[in-house]
Formats: C-alpha cells, sequence, structure tokens
C-alpha cells in the first residue's frame, strides 16, 4: 500500500474514490461543501432525498458526481459535529474504508484528516487513518479464488488544507507505516499456529530483523548457556517441552550516543497448556496467542527500525512451551533463579512470570534507564479490565503516566492497577523465598508483585498485563497486534 499527501481540492483529485465526511443532519464538511459547490449542489440534493443523515459510521458511495475528476464520491457519516472525537474518528475511518473495500477503488484521496476532531493535530489524524488502513487490510490467508478479484485499495492519499501541512503529514504517514507495520508483524506472529510459532521460529524471526537493519544485532541463548547463567525458573518451564527454549536478546541503536537502553522484555510462551496443572480443553487453542508479549517486542523492533527512531533499546525475550511431560515441572518443586531467590512452583500454570524473573535478572546488566515487560500474564487481568485496557503496574508515577498517555493517544490504552507492597505476603512460602502463585484475590496484582521482586529499588520498570488485550476471541478471533501502538509511541514520545 502506498500513502502520499496532497493539498489539492477535492473535486480535481483524479482517483477512483474521493472521501469526504458529512456530519449529522446533513450537514456538509468543509471538502463535501467544495464538491458540492462544483457539482451545482448535486451533493446536497440527494442528501434531501434522504439517502443519508449523516449519522456516525453511515456511507454512501455516488457514482460521476458532475464537475469532478474522480470516479466516485464516498460520503461518510460522522455523528453529531459537536460530539465528534477520538474514537468517532476511528470508527468513521474505518467504516470509509470498509465502504471502500466494497467498491472497485484501487486508489482513494481522503478528505477525513481535514476534519476538526477535538483536541487533535494532523499528525494524529494521519497516523489513525494510516494504522485503521493497515489493520483492515490484513488478512491471516491469501484471498482464495472464489472470493473473486482482489480490491483491496492500492494507494491512499490524504487531503490537507494548505500546503503548509504537507511536510508535517508526509513525516507522519512514513512514522504511521511503521507503527502500523510494527503492529501487523505482531498481529502475525501472534495469529501462526504454535506448530509453526515455536521458541526457535521466534529467534529466527528476530534474527531476520538484525539482518535486514545494521543497526540491530541479535544473540540467542541455547539451554546450556542458560543454564550456565543459572536461569533455574526460566528453564524449569521448558523441561516438559521437546522444543528447546531459547532466550532471545535483540539490540538497537546501540551506537546512538551513550545513553542507557530503555529494555523491552516480552513473555514469549509459545503454547501454553498449563503443564502439569493442565488447563481445560475449551478454548485452549487460545494459548498459542502466549506469545504475544514476544511478538510486541520483535513487532516494535519493526517499528524502531523502519522509522530509524534515533534511540537505544534492547529487547529481551525468554521463550518456551510449557506442556505435560514426565520430565516437566511438578506442583511442590522449588526451582532457583538466576538472582539466586528460590521460588515454590504450587502451579505449573503460572509459568510466565518464571520466564519472566530471570529475563528480568538478565536485562540488568545492559544498566537500562527504563525496564518495561509485556506479558499475557494472568486470566484475572482479563476478568478485571476485559479487553479495553491493558493492566498496567509500576514502580514509577512518572513512566506510568507516559505509558498511560501514549496508550491513550493511540487508543491503545492500558489502565493503572495498584502495586503495594502489603500484597506481597500473598505470595508467602514454607518451603522456599516465594510461591509461584498468590491465591484467589487480586491475581494480576500477585503475579506483578512476583514480577517485582526481581527489580531493583531504583530501577525504573514498568508490567504490562496484556492478556485480555492481546487477541481476540470468538467470530473475531485472532492477534491485535497489542500493545505495539503504545509501546512505538511511548518510544517516540522519549526521543521528543
Ligand atoms: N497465559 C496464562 C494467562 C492467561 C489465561 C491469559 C487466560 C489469557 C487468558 C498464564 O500463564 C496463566 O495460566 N495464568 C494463570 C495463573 C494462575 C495459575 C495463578 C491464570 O491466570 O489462570
Ligand atoms: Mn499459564
Ligand atoms: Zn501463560
Amino acid at each position: 500500500m502506498e500513502y502520499a499527501a496532497k493539498s489539492g481540492s477535492p473535486e480535481k483529485q483524479r482517483v477512483a474514490c474521493v472521501i469526504v465526511g458529512v456530519f449529522e443532519h446533513r450537514r456538509l464538511s468543509e471538502a463535501a461543501e467544495t464538491l458540492d459547490k462544483a457539482s451545482g449542489g448535486q451533493l446536497a440534493g440527494i442528501l434531501r432525498r434522504g439517502d443519508m443523515d449523516g449519522k456516525l459510521k453511515q456511507t454512501l458511495l455516488l457514482h460521476s458526481l458532475p464537475n469532478t475528476l474522480c470516479d466516485r464520491v464516498l460520503l461518510v457519516g460522522c455523528g453529531k459535529e459537536r460530539e465528534f472525537d477520538d474514537a468517532r474518528y476511528r470508527q468513521a475511518v474505518r467504516a470509509a474504508f470498509q465502504a471502500l473495500r466494497q467498491s472497485g477503488a484501487r486508489d482513494a484521496t481522503t478528505y477525513l484528516a481535514s476534519l476538526p476532531v477535538r483536541g487533535r493535530d494532523l499528525a494524529w489524524k494521519v497516523r489513525e487513518t494510516v494504522v485503521a488502513s493497515e489493520e483492515l487490510s490484513y488478512r491471516f490467508q491469501p484471498p482464495k479464488d472464489e472470493e473473486g478479484p482482489d480490491t483491496r485499495l492500492r494507494s491512499l492519499t490524504v487531503g490537507v488544507d494548505s500546503r503548509r501541512d504537507l511536510d508535517d503529514a508526509e513525516a507522519t504517514l512514513r512514522s504511521a507505516q511503521a507503527i502500523a507495520a510494527g503492529t501487523l508483524t505482531a498481529r502475525h506472529l501472534g495469529n501462526l499456529p504454535p506448530n509453526v510459532c515455536t521458541p526457535a521460529y521466534l529467534a529466527e524471526q528476530a534474527e531476520a530483523l538484525a539482518a535486514a537493519d545494521s543497526a540491530i544485532s541479535v544473540k540467542i541463548l541455547e539451554t546450556a548457556d542458560m543454564e550456565a547463567l543459572g536461569m533455574g525458573a526460566l528453564l524449569s518451564v521448558a523441561r516438559g517441552s521437546r522444543q528447546p527454549p531459547k532466550l532471545i536478546v535483540l539490540e538497537y541503536g546501540a551506537g546512538m550516543g551513550r545513553e542507557p537502553p530503555i529494555a523491552l522484555v516480552g513473555k514469549g510462551v509459545t503454547f501454553d497448556s498449563g503443564g502439569i496443572s493442565l488447563k481445560p480443553g475449551a478454548a485452549m487453542d487460545e494459548m498459542k496467542f502466549d506469545m504475544c508479549g514476544a511478538a510486541s517486542v520483535l513487532g516494535t523492533f519493526k517499528a524502531v527500525s523502519q522509522m530509524q527512531l534515533p534511540i537505544h533499546l534492547v529487547g529481551i525475550i525468554p521463550a518456551s512451551e510449557n506442556l505435560p511431560d514426565g520430565n516437566a515441572s511438578k506442583p511442590g518443586d522449588i526451582v532457583t533463579s538466576m538472582a539466586g531467590k528460590t521460588i515454590e512452583i504450587l502451579n505449573t500454570d503460572a509459568e510466565g512470570r518464571l520466564l519472566l524473573c530471570d529475563a528480568l535478572t538478565y536485562a540488568k546488566r545492559y544498566e537500562p534507564r527504563v525496564i518495561i515487560d509485556i506479558a499475557t500474564l494472568t486470566g484475572a487481568c482479563v476478568v478485571a479490565l476485559g479487553s479495553q485496557a491493558s493492566g498496567l503496574f509500576s514502580n514509577d508515577a512518572t513512566l506510568a503516566r507516559a505509558l498511560l498517555a501514549a496508550g491513550e493517544a493511540t487508543g491503545d490504552r492500558a489502565w493503572q492497577m495498584p502495586l503495594w507492597p502489603e500484597y506481597q505476603k500473598q505470595l508467602d512460602s514454607n518451603f522456599a523465598d516465594m510461591a509461584n502463585i498468590g491465591g484467589r484475590e487480586a491475581g494480576s496484582v500477585t503475579a506483578a508483585c512476583f514480577l517485582w521482586r526481581f527489580v531493583d529499588d531504583h530501577q525504573r520498570w514498568a508490567h504490562l498485563d496484556i492478556a485480555g488485550t492481546a487477541w481476540k476471541s470468538g467470530k473475531e478471533k485472532g492477534a491485535t497486534g497489542r500493545p505495539v501502538p503504545l509501546l512505538v509511541e511511548y518510544l517516540i514520545q522519549q526521543v521528543a
């Protein structure tokens, strides 16, 4: 898909489709008004006949509007003008692209980015346009022959009000494409079946990223390397699997200044059966998505690399399967983590924290200025927040605020949960330094508290529990690519 920005008038666009907004009740946007004037009042006439009122997400496709150079005009309902905000803008844009796909148009110019959205600038609107367009054009499989010809859009131009806006719009188009590409990378990795997307496969993807960009280096730690480091917690998860675990370490922009890096740590369980604490069978296939934290790290590296963002970034992905086997960990087993702390495994299904604690300890050697771990960590987080917000836990208020803002700006929202020492006692064990589960209460908080024990006091750290946001269930089952938009926006803000 190709993107461009242009400052021409809508009636002069020589394209298959021009997209303009209409507010309730039949209130024309500026671009629609221009088309109406050019066509001698045709647009307003059609609306008066009652074909469209301007309700949010309504669309109406017109052909051969007089005195325009485009084949079609797509009117998009935007609802009440006063109420037009972030969410409604996104919905209108999505409705437009969906309607566009039903038409045969292969190229289009959209004027929706010129609509006023409360508190949002042009860059925001351009970015949302590209992200929505890329999101809707993704298919896990190539279309089948019987579905007819591929009518997906090939090129999209964003119409802007004046030439002064062009540079801004073009720069945003590039960064938005990078965010979209990173999100799709994460989404696709998540969707891959678990017999394909194994720890070794994730390692290969990291190697491919490094091969494509000289600013990225990669290191894969094998079982023997992890044994030498004393990663007893991580290795205990892999005991039941025939697939060797990998600790994938990516570094981007090591040469960019002497600044300490930001470290991203992503849970990479390529299939979570629960292990000996076996999960119930229903919907167990969805545990192929248990590597979405890892996928978001790879997707973020992809986006950062495509933007050539001037930042120093480290990515650490502990990757493993969690399966039952004669050699698997058992409830009651005690393992020693790389940090030297002992852990009583009371439930082998609480495996994410076992992987992450050793990865967090490993991250220390980079002396990162910030560590963010991303994990599909707890079903309890899904109960607490559903699929709207990722759970955010942090020991640093400034970091938490920045991540919440990045989520708000991209619509990839997070919600802060308590990280209080009072919860720690739920992890007490009679036999080891801690247990790996904290009981029924506040399951997502005690999971975060477990990780917290492996982070130094002075270390700025945040944990994103993406169990509810990384994929959708039901008819729309599939990975979302979240929280790549949040992470990339956060990194962009750190540079700005
Ligand atoms: N990967 C799961 C968390 C999960 C479960 C995410 C369901 C999305 C949907 C994690 O490894 C897990 O199994 N967690 C357990 C922890 C419990 C044993 C303390 C859970 O949430 O049930
Ligand atoms: Mn589990
Ligand atoms: Zn898991």
